[in-house]
Formats: structure tokens, C-alpha cells, sequence
């Protein structure tokens, strides 16, 4: 693995690690407006993106590299509405989709093609993560301040499994 790419993919491990942390503060924020599904759905995301570092750590770790982990910087989320943690939320996804599209013409122009099967990965997973974030914008953009519209929303939020399969862990409700 060249220095360039082994460096591209390190950095992106800490943006996995920071882009969990983001999460992690989001489901606060939806805890402190009252939207416990919310808040399970974003500690969902939390984890999965703890997952995704821990990929890159494995993948780094298997091509005989180390791994240097830097301090995270989390930016403070504003505690206003439910549409305004969502919309920071896939404003954050599109900035990791261009993280991992650079790292992939990283990997081609490298013809590290391990590497490049490896952000294969993400590269679908980042579409799926937009997508995700976008549907639920668009169901709090029509729900508007509804009440009953936006606790349905909590709830249907609520039902999403975690990583292992099951509703579980201690933030599972609805
Ligand atoms: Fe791992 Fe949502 O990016």
C-alpha cells in the first residue's frame, strides 16, 4: 500500500470516528426535544458509523499498517426542530461522500485495487446513507408542525434495528 493511500484511508478511519461522535451529539439533541425514536435512530447511525472506522481499522491492520487515531472535533448542534438535526445530518453525509469518493480516485490512481474493492463498500453504503437521511427530511418536511404527524415519525424512527438485527441496546424504544 502506497504512503498516499494508506494516509487516505487512515484519515478517513478518524472521519468515521468523528462522523460517529457527530451522531452520538444528535441523538442528545433529539433526547432533549422530546423525539426518543429519533434519538434511538441516531444512536443507531452512531454505531454503524463506529462500524465503518472499525472496517478501515481491520483493513489497515490486514495490510500490515498502523493506525493513527487523532482527537475528534465535534461541531455543537443547534437544539431547534427535529427537520434541523435531520438536515445537519445529511449535510454530513454528502460530506462524507465526497471524503470517500476522493479516497476511491485515490486508490485508482495508486492501482491499489485492494483498496479499491474495499471503497466499493462504501461507495453503496454512502448512496443508501443519503437516501436514508433524505426520506426522513422529506417526511418531516410534509408533517410541517403537525404534532401527530411528528410523533408518528418518532415512532416509525423508532422501530429501526441496530446493527445487530434487533431494536436492542439501551436507546431502543417505541
Ligand atoms: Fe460512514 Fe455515514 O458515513
Amino acid at each position: 500500500m502506497s504512503s498516499r493511500v494508506y494516509e487516505a484511508i487512515n484519515d478517513q478511519v478518524n472521519n468515521e470516528l468523528s462522523a460517529s461522535h457527530s451522531y452520538l451529539a444528535m441523538s442528545g439533541v433529539c433526547e432533549q426535544l422530546n423525539f426518543p425514536g429519533a434519538a434511538h435512530w441516531f444512536r443507531v447511525q452512531s454505531e454503524e458509523e463506529r462500524g465503518h472506522a472499525l472496517r478501515l481499522f481491520d483493513f489497515i491492520h490486514a495490510r500490515n499498517y498502523g493506525v493513527t487515531l487523532r482527537q475528534i472535533h465535534v461541531e455543537t448542534v443547534p437544539v431547534r426542530t427535529l427537520l434541523e438535526v435531520f438536515r445537519a445530518s445529511l449535510a454530513q453525509e454528502e460530506q462524507v461522500s465526497k471524503q470517500i469518493d476522493a479516497l476511491y480516485e485515490i486508490a485508482m490512481q495508486e492501482k491499489d485495487f485492494a483498496a479499491v474493492v474495499e471503497m466499493q463498500w462504501f461507495v453503496t453504503e454512502q448512496v443508501e446513507e443519503e437516501k436514508s437521511a433524505r426520506d426522513v427530511i422529506a417526511k418531516l418536511e410534509m408533517a410541517g408542525s403537525d404534532a401527530r404527524a411528528l410523533l408518528e415519525i418518532d415512532r416509525e424512527l423508532g422501530a429501526r434495528a441496530g446493527e445487530g438485527g434487533g431494536t436492542g441496546g439501551e436507546g431502543a424504544r417505541g
